[in-house]
């Protein structure tokens, strides 16, 4: 699949499913939530506010929009998260209902019934609680795939805390920035994980991040998972030592709607990260409604399976909030999906009896890779609803998504008569839950297309200008009122928020995606319009790769793109201009990977670094960028005539010997 294929797929795909009798007869949300939220806005979200969460004191107005771009919503209503994911569905009978059921990579298993699991948090609560965190101080977690990740996001929320959960693929470095940046007071950590077959340490990336003075940390919790050894400073405590001694008594106190929940950093178009703030009720709302309505959630019956790592805001939305707010039961998978084997996920699927599967295009075209026979060779006919996310979804990934996966009747070859719903959701760290995403029991969905905003959300695609453009134009993607999950900011820095979302249309939200309504005004995502470069879903910024390597001694100067990869979206390329020879026999090319490596995380390694004599700029000095796609992407070089120099293309191709 090369790119310009899939735009040419994109541009003249026609095909379109309508969902099955069998499923609307049964599905939870019909076209009555678009009415409802067409006919009054505000009060469609009042309604599921008060459905969806159990409030201990009811909210007077339902959007304060008067310091826009700072929204409230659901103002002077008090709640706790915590309370509402667990202790409530205790409360009501359901206490033995499974929560998680958590599957190593090596094969162990633990189950959590909601009962454990509010037995858990509420310890967790407690142990924090004695290591002197409070309600608003800042906790950073930095865990694997483990129910331990879960319960400690809950136990902040229960206390008030707010939780900064870093990607355990992150290093040392950008650890430390972010601890930094929110002055965290704890730590939470792993010994370890397990990473196709074999250990992998946490605990040495947290001992770096602190090594250098000058930090608030006050306390590391270490959870013992693969018993790799540690080391052991005066911070750090066992887990099992601090919250297995803690009393399982634990009284949620009710915060207000707009206390913050967490912090998650994600990549902008600058080199920092930024700390986006997410509040309590309207995240919490729109994550629960999304969840229930984007896959049909059935809770009674439904195993719900979300791929997402803890680290992202898929992790945060549809692990730990939303399906524990519906009261659901999931699977919690710690490892990769090829271990011990490249069936693991559909043995998973199998055993478990997944109905809900959500995952991201750049999974589904790994398994594509890898071959049909695979799954075919499990029994996947408990999947009623399939979920993409991350990334644009092409209709190949999508049609075999739905052929493969989706009509998997068992093992013997036979196939399901109506294929399962195939749901893309497009949505932001910053926009906290689904924006755009079918109604699997409403929508008529298309191969590659998110197709329409969900009920409740308004979603448009402007031109230069900002103003609407037609069907069958493109332009850029923007969001029009302030949603109830939507980011109340940048951590520390209101101006930053205004800037880079607010400030390129007015009175619009700019996502930094472009977009293009087709004929019947379906929506298809395009991809980042910005320096964003988004690789296996994973969000990363050219801007600061470009700086880490440009911090290395051997580098004058250094462009980023993002270029189309089959597997992964986009993968990460270097051009880099040297200042000093490299030493004799030194790999210069495997030392900057591996010092990016090092400075930002594995993730953000390029996946080549070319060293070339110039770089392409304008005449005012500017990186044109879109060139260096062209060479990365192995395309015939566009329109150069704005250089301030117009043999550096040709300069390029001949250091790459072409
Ligand atoms: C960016 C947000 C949403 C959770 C995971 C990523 C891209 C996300 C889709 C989709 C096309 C998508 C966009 C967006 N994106 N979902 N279904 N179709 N593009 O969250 O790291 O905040 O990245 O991911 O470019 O802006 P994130």
């Amino acid at each position: 699949m090369s790119d310009s294929k899939t735009l040419d797929n994109l541009s003249n795909e026609t095909r379109a499913f309508a969902p099955s009798k069998e499923f609307r007869d049964q599905a939870v949300a019909n076209s009555a939530s678009y009415e409802a939220a067409q006919a009054d806005r505000l009060g469609y979200w009042a309604d599921q506010a008060r459905q969806v969460l159990t409030w201990d004191t009811d909210f007077t107005e339902t959007l304060d929009w008067s310091q826009a771009p700072v929204a409230k919503w659901f103002v002077g209503g008090k709640l706790n998260a915590a309370y509402n994911a667990l202790d409530r569905h205790v409360e009501n009978g359901l206490g033995d209902r499974v929560a998680i059921y958590f599957e190593g990579e090596p094969g162990d298993t633990r189950t959590y019934t909601y009962a454990q699991l509010t037995e858990e948090v509420k310890k967790a609560a407690n142990a924090f609680e004695s290591l002197g965190v409070a309600k608003g101080d800042r906790v950073a977690v930095y865990l694997p795939m483990i129910p331990e990740a879960v319960i400690t996001m809950l136990a902040c929320a229960r206390i008030g805390a707010i939780h900064s959960v870093v990607f355990g693929g992150f290093s040392a470095d950008a650890l430390r920035s972010r601890i930094d940046d929110a002055d965290a007071k704890l730590v939470v950590t792993a010994d370890g994980t397990w990473r196709r077959g074999k250990p992998s340490a946490l605990k040495a990336a947290v001992d770096g991040a602190l090594a250098a003075p000058g930090h608030t940390v006050e306390n590391v919790l270490v959870v013992k998972r693969n018993a790799e050894p540690v080391e052991f400073g005066p911070l750090d405590k066992w887990w099992h030592d601090v919250v297995d001694a803690a009393s399982t008594e634990h009284t949620a106190v009710a915060h207000d709607s707009e206390h913050p929940l967490f912090v998650l950093y994600t990549s902008g178009t600058t080199g920092k990260p930024k700390g986006i703030v997410h509040t309590t009720g309207g995240f919490l709302t729109q994550g629960a409604v999304t969840h229930r309505d984007t896959f049909d959630l059935h809770p009674e019956t439904d195993v719900y399976w979300c791929t997402a790592d803890i680290g992202w805001i898929t992790g945060h939305s549809y692990v730990t909030y939303a399906p524990l707010i519906n009261g659901a039961t999931q699977l919690m998978y710690e490892g990769t999906p090829d271990t011990p084997h490249q069936g693991r996920w559909w043995e998973l699927v199998e055993k478990y009896g997944v109905s809900i599967l959500y995952t991201a295009p750049t999974a589904i075209r790994t398994f594509m890779k890898w071959g049909r026979e695979i799954p075919d060779g499990y029994d996947l006919s408990s999947l009623r609803v399939l979920g993409s996310v991350g990334e644009p979804i092409n209709p190949e990934a999508w049609m075999w998504y739905r052929d493969v996966i989706g009509t998997n009747n068992g093992k013997n070859g036979e196939r399901k008569e109506n294929p399962t719903p195939i749901v893309d959701t497009w949505w932001q760290t910053e926009t906290g839950a689904h924006m755009i995403a079918p109604l699997p029991g409403v929508t008529h969905t298309k191969p590659g297309s998110a197709q329409v905003a969900v009920p409740g959300i308004s979603i448009d695609v402007v031109d230069e200008a900002g103003e609407s453009v037609g069907n069958g134009e493109g332009g850029f993607l923007v969001i029009r009122e302030p949603w109830p999950s939507m980011l109340r900011g940048i951590w520390g820095d209101v101006e930053r928020y205004k800037e880079t979302y607010w400030s390129r249309f007015e009175n619009m939200y700019f996502a930094g995606d472009g977009a293009k309504k087709d004929d019947d005004g379906d929506l298809w995502l395009l991809g980042r319009v910005d320096d964003v470069m988004n690789v296996s879903g994973h969000r990363l910024s050219t801007t600061e790769i470009e700086s880490s390597l440009v911090a290395h001694p051997y580098v004058a100067e250094a462009a980023v793109v993002g270029a189309k990869d089959e597997t992964t979206g986009e993968a990460v390329v270097a051009f880099v201009i040297l200042q000093t020879e490299p030493a004799e026999g030194e790999d210069v090319v495997a030392t900057l990977r591996n010092h990016v490596g090092k400075d930002i995380g594995p993730i953000a390694k390029p996946k080549h670094v070319l060293v070339v004599p110039e770089l392409p700029k304008t005449r005012s000095g500017k990186i044109m960028r879109r060139l260096l796609k062209d060479v990365a992407e192995g395309r015939e070089v566009g329109d150069a005539t704005t250089l301030s120099d117009s043999t550096v293309m040709s300069q390029i191709a001949q250091s790459m010997g072409k």
